[in-house]
């Protein structure tokens, strides 16, 4: 069996934070660059090794930083360029890498370039976007956004529409103009100057749109995705983005893939000379209880977790490195999704150690360490999503009313998982001193930092514990991967072996028990028990009957 190639990025655990809601130093209310310095030895003491930076630039907001107005600066709302270098040179010196979030599909309707490209067919800017004329006065193809009803926004001074494929502020880039392609190199280029270790690229699949911009399929909130989910160019727009920036610098990418597949990733990611992308976030995991969307949600399906993990370990073994995420900006908060809030703790924990464990670099979204849960909004007007107020045009089509839909959108939208972090019981949660930007969850009083460094049985105290494992056992990084009883809907049971050490990761996802019997070949009574949720392990006869959402890990 030929070795996994060893490489620095494999042995991160990268820590997400989405600035707005981290920590606020000035009152203001928002999160801010003073904010995350200040939290920087906590996540030094957290033991994670790099930081993911959701975007910090200039933004008008209308998708929280991912509309980019300027991306050589940092949001004023955040700070200054010197308050990131102070954090960028504060992380490495506490030994953790720094990567940018880089939104290059799409600009904000308020950056140069398009207030530009406003200007008129001569302006050079304006082939910085796609401009169409109409059709019979209506937009030049049938596309929609995923955010905003059409994807076509009509300029009556132009007599022109431009495509937008999110929201109507988020114009898309024109990848094929190699002018922008320049400048997405140039920007790559300013930030690793300065020092940074890498990306984590934005729907970077999206960026290349088929030749003459055809109809698409009718599809609610998706209409023309096939035209550009993975466009005639992308191959060669990434591979000129490698070879001319990112193999130039000892830095890595990780790119978001909507509707990735396995076979769709591996020719971006195997180990060789064509690989342009170092990782690839997908939904496939995310999607056990929802079909396409996080809005529709069907019962959790362990078989359809389970199944889309295993698939992506087994196909990427010994080709690709996995990305591994439960939790991230795009998506409510997992206890509340595959979890329990009545085994709030227990369910924190096994879902911890059920990803973090596989092949690959975990990365941990704000807040999850603690355990944090979905905010409660009791009204339409505490929602602040470009994507609910969206959803809410349709769903009243579907005849829901204010308070259906809140609920609803309380358990389905994203931004249940962007409320302030939980630092301590004070007032606000001690996020900031002034009127926090968005709702802070009601649970703060008991799930907070300060309370989880308190209880040696914390959620944050077993993070700790399972990150440093990661970190420091290679067999946790390069094992190989097995999953045993793929068939089970209660247990998600698998090993990992390096060399003469093997893991056995036993997970049960229910509150009613179950029994496990180890698989043939294990002994458990001479394995180490080195992650467990409850303090009674007994094992009869090789096995033993699960409490719930038990979690245990032995090692071999
Ligand atoms: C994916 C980002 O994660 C999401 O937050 C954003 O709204 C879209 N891309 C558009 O940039």
């Amino acid at each position: 069996m030929s070795e996994v190639k060893k490489d620095w990025y494999k042995e991160l655990v990268v820590y997400q934070i989405w600035p707005r809601s981290f920590c606020d130093s000035d009152g203001d209310g928002i999160g801010d660059l003073k904010g995350i310095y200040s939290k920087l030895d906590y996540l030094k003491d957290l033991g994670v090794n790099a930081i993911w930076f959701s975007p910090l630039y200039p933004t008008p907001n209308a998708d929280y930083g991912y509309d980019i107005a300027d991306y050589r600066n940092i949001n004023p709302e955040y700070g200054t360029l010197d308050d990131f270098k102070m954090v960028l040179e504060g992380a490495h010196e506490r030994g953790m890498k720094v990567i940018m979030d880089l939104v290059v599909n799409h600009t904000s309707d308020e950056h140069e370039w398009f207030k530009e490209s406003l200007k008129g067919e001569d302006n050079p800017y304006h082939d910085y976007y796609f401009w169409r004329k109409g059709k019979d006065k209506k937009p030049p193809n049938n596309w929609l956004s995923t955010f905003e009803g059409g994807a076509w926004e009509y300029n009556e001074d132009l007599d022109k529409y431009y495509l937008h494929v999110f929201a109507k502020k988020q114009p898309d880039l024109n990848m094929d103009n190699p002018k922008v392609r320049e400048e997405v190199k140039d920007i790559m280029r300013f930030w690793l100057d300065m020092g940074v270790d890498g990306f984590r690229e934005d729907v970077i699949t999206f960026i290349s749109k088929a030749e003459g911009l055809p109809n698409g399929f009718p599809l609610p909130a998706a209409t023309g995705i096939e035209h550009y989910k993975k466009g005639p160019h992308l191959d060669e727009y990434l591979k000129e983005f490698r070879e001319d920036v990112i193999d130039k610098y000892d830095c890595f990418v990780v790119a978001e893939g909507p509707m990735m597949t396995t076979s769709f990733a591996l020719p971006y990611i195997t180990e060789g000379p064509n690989k342009t992308l170092d990782m690839m976030f997908h939904f496939q995991h995310m999607e056990a209880d929802c079909m396409v969307t996080d809005w529709v949600k069907v019962p959790f399906s362990l078989k359809k977790m389970k199944g889309a993990f295993s698939k992506w370990q087994y196909k990427l073994h010994n080709k690709g490195w996995n990305a591994l995420y439960i939790e991230n900006h795009d998506h409510p908060r997992i206890i509340n999704r595959y979890g329990s809030l009545d085994y709030r703790v227990e369910s924190g924990k096994m879902l911890a150690a059920m990803y973090m464990l596989q092949c690959g670099t975990p990365f941990i979204y704000q807040g999850q360490e603690i355990g944090m849960t979905n905010v409660n909004l009791t009204r339409l007007d505490e929602f602040k999503d470009v994507l609910t107020f969206n959803n809410h045009n349709l769903f009243k089509k579907l005849g829901y009313n204010e308070e259906k839909f809140v609920n609803h959108a309380n358990k389905v939208s994203r931004e249940t998982a962007r409320s302030p972090v939980q630092w301590n019981a004070e007032e606000n949660a001690g996020f900031t001193t002034g009127k926090p930007w968005f709702n802070i969850c009601d649970n703060y009083k008991e799930v907070n930092v300060e309370a989880a460094e308190n209880d040696p049985d914390s959620i944050l105290h077993f993070y700790r514990k399972l990150i440093k494992f990661k970190k420091e056992n290679k067999v946790a990084i390069y094992g190989k991967y097995k999953e045993y009883y793929p068939n089970s809907s209660s247990l998600y049971v698998y090993e990992r072996v390096l060399n003469n050490e093997k893991l056995l990761v036993i997970c049960s996802f229910k509150e009613n028990s179950v029994k496990f019997k180890a698989p043939a070949g294990y002994d458990l009574s001479k394995g180490e028990l080195i992650f467990n949720n409850y303090n009674d392990n007994k094992i009869v006869n090789n096995g033993f009957v699960t409490k719930p959402y038990e979690v245990r890990v032995y090692k071999f």
